[in-house]
């Protein structure tokens, strides 16, 4: 053993040029516990965002979890329903939080906090604006920011006239190019009344997928966090 190093309880005591027990003695742990993966989970304005809640709290079993949300899917979210640690970040945010030069901007922020991004629901209007690289709001910011090398989660969320709509083909393909991974919506009886395609997975499916992936990249040796 290197002879300013001393092994105890599981942590390594480093000694800069000092004896064991002496006050400059510092711990570094030999075996830190891994942290828990970082979800950034994001909503965007369409009806199936009522599940949003629900969502936060089977991530936050799992994992640290922030969300963001877009200014339409305001109108479906109940605040209340978040988990009470569970930061809600809005595109306010995004301008309050910054006053001058050197401050730090959110959503640079945000992408480099996360290392699994998941959009659930993703309406038509994101998944278009994603497909073609805008980038006009805090959520849109944080993708046109992403590390594509890191898990990326969609699970759009439409009526079935939306869903079956052309572009959503074109802006579909064009995000599984980037890497993307699709969590396909669902035929049932939508939130208007009509039955089709278009209704977002279930919350529990998008958890299930989303663990399930990242715990065998993590079992195959690569590193996700
Ligand atoms: C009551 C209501 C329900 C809506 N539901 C959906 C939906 O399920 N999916 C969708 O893509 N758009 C839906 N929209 C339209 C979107 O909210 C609209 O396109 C909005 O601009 C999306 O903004 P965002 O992508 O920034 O969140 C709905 C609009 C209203 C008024």
């Amino acid at each position: 053993m290197n002879d300013h190093l001393h092994q105890s309880g599981g942590c390594i005591w480093a000694m800069p040029g000092s004896e064991p027990g002496s006050p400059e003695m510092e711990p570094i742990q030999a075996n830190p516990a891994p942290r828990r993966p970082r979800i950034l989970l994001a909503a965007s304005g369409s009806v199936a965002a009522i599940k949003f809640g629900n969502l936060c709290h089977s991530f936050s079993e799992w994992a640290e979890v922030k969300a963001v949300a877009t200014r339409a899917s305001l109108h479906f979210i109940d605040r209340t329903s978040l988990p009470k640690d569970v930061i809600l970040y809005t595109d306010e945010d995004e301008w309050s939080s910054w006053n001058k030069m050197g401050d730090s901007v959110l959503h640079i922020e945000l992408r480099r906090w996360a290392d699994i991004l998941v959009i659930a629901p993703l309406s038509a209007n994101t998944l278009g604006k994603i497909a073609g690289g805008l980038c006009d709001n805090l959520l849109t910011c944080v993708v046109r920011a992403w590390d594509y090398s890191k898990p990326f989660f969609v699970a759009p969320a439409m009526n079935t006239l939306m869903w079956k709509n052309p572009f959503t083909e074109r802006h579909i393909m064009s995000i599984d190019e980037l890497g993307v991974s699709l969590i396909p919506p669902v035929t049932k009886r939508l939130a208007c009344g009509d039955y089709g395609n278009g209704a977002m997975a279930e919350p529990s499916l998008i958890y299930s997928t989303v663990r399930l992936f990242f715990e065998s990249r993590v079992q195959q040796g690569g590193s996700v966090v």
